[in-house]
């Protein structure tokens, strides 16, 4: 979770620019983190930006039915294509299916003025 701050300089180029995080949207990005590829699922609302593997806590499948393209309920979760299980976009957390009580695994991401990042390492 990132908090959108006016000049906070990052880094390198973003994972995603701001025209490709539109309020309320899911997106794709890819990452490498710990010296591999990954998809990340990136969420925004508001001021406030999320983001996490986009890996299935139930059998490590992607969420998404084709890549970048998420499914979402009636009440707002996020749901993942290959056995239905639904994640409040708020924590992350599995609220029904077959890995409730499981959680997304987060990614520590910052924003700046070019977009998204992976937050730097801790010291
Ligand atoms: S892999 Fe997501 S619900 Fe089974």
């Amino acid at each position: 979770m990132a908090e959108i701050t006016e000049h906070d300089p990052g880094p390198g180029a973003p994972l995603l620019s701001w025209p490709d995080l539109a309020d309320g949207a899911l997106v794709e990005a890819e990452a490498c983190i710990d010296g591999a590829q990954e998809s990340l699922i990136v969420h925004r609302t508001g001021n406030c930006v999320r983001a996490w593997l986009n890996v299935c806590p139930h059998a490590g499948r992607r969420l998404d039915w084709a890549p970048g393209r998420f499914l979402v309920s009636r009440e707002g979760h996020l749901v993942c294509a290959a056995h239905g299980a639904s994640f409040a976009l708020e924590t992350g957390e599995c609220i029904a299916g077959p890995c409730r009580g499981q959680s997304l695994r987060a990614v520590a991401v910052v924003t700046d003025d070019a977009g998204l990042h992976l937050a730097p390492p801790a010291a």
